[in-house]
């Protein structure tokens, strides 16, 4: 089975929950605390030995290619101004040279569509896909796991979590068959049904290890959930032809997609750092003190 060396990240999204921060500046590029959503994406796609990375870019993203490039006036400034501890953090965050592609994703007809206008890129090779909004934090990341099982069962493996039964409707939802082994086994999936009409709670949390062939079965996707080609019906096309498998997430999510999942993942993030918890601690203090107007 074929190593997974290849990370798609389909970052064309308009953002419009988070306007007007959106309005000139790509989403993926907001950040929580220190560091932009997409760094914390490239990260653990990193710390699972991903070797080349994928963007999915939409008009106006160009600001994220310059941010994964070198900023010379800005580096030798702070070589000048003796801050070398930052100016190696950014050589050391750095992609290698060839590490980095992007490809525009010229209409915004869908998650399954950005993922395809990738296919060139990816040739003939199982791939992973993730998506920024969904942040994953912790010691023990997902895709290091999925890639594991993809390397047992082959076919398509995503990462799900158990989600409200009334929010059914913002996710691809599975079926669920039976779980051995910590691996769910999978003979269904919808894409954003309705609570009544869902197979289960359990989630699709933006990861995926996708066989190849899912790009072919793209190509004749038609327009689904929202009116927009989608990742979910694409795979649920493969069922007929190769396993779906689904892992549990052990680590935190936090759905940067909406303010509040924003707003909690920054607190949770800050609560990690010991520079910040002290203050954190105040400020929640102080905010559990003041009496509701
Ligand atoms: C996309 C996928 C959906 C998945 C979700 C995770 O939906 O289409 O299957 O559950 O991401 O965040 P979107 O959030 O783009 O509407």
């Amino acid at each position: 089975m074929a190593t997974v060396r290849t990370a798609v990240f389909p970052i064309a999204g308009f953002g419009t929950r988070f306007l007007p921060a959106t309005k000139a500046m790509p989403k993926v590029l907001l950040p929580v605390v220190d560091r932009p959503l997409i760094q914390y994406a490239v990260d653990e796609a990193n710390a699972a030995g991903i070797e080349s990375l994928v963007f999915v870019t939409g008009r106006d993203h160009s600001a994220v290619e310059d941010y994964f490039d070198v900023s010379y006036e800005l580096e030798r400034e702070l070589v000048e101004k003796g801050k070398t501890d930052l100016a190696a953090m950014l050589e050391e965050m750095r992609p290698r040279p060839g590490q980095i592609a992007f490809v525009r994703q010229m209409e915004p007809l869908g998650l399954g569509h950005a993922v395809w206008c990738a296919r060139n890129l990816i040739g003939n090779e199982p791939f992973a896909v993730l998506l920024a909004d969904e942040l994953i934090i912790g010691d023990d990341l997902p895709l290091s796991a999925m890639i594991d099982v993809h390397a047992v069962h082959g076919g398509n493996v995503v990462l799900v979590d158990d989600v409200d039964p009334s929010r059914t409707d913002r996710y691809g939802i599975i079926r669920p068959t039976h779980e051995h082994d910590g691996v769910i086994h999978v003979d269904d999936v919808v894409e954003k049904p309705s609570p009544a009409d869902a197979p289960s709670n359990l989630a699709i949390i933006g990861r995926y290890i996708l066989d190849p062939s899912v790009m072919d079965a793209l190509s004749s996707t038609k327009p689904g959930a929202g009116g927009e080609i989608q990742l979910t019906d694409a795979i649920r096309q493969s069922i007929s032809t190769m396993p779906l498998h689904a892992v549990r997430s052990g680590a935190r999510r936090f759905d940067c997609g909406s303010p509040t999942g924003f707003l909690e993942a920054t607190a949770h993030v800050a609560m990690q750092n010991p520079e910040l918890a002290p203050t954190m601690r105040s400020i929640a203090r102080e905010i559990v003190d003041t009496p509701d107007e």
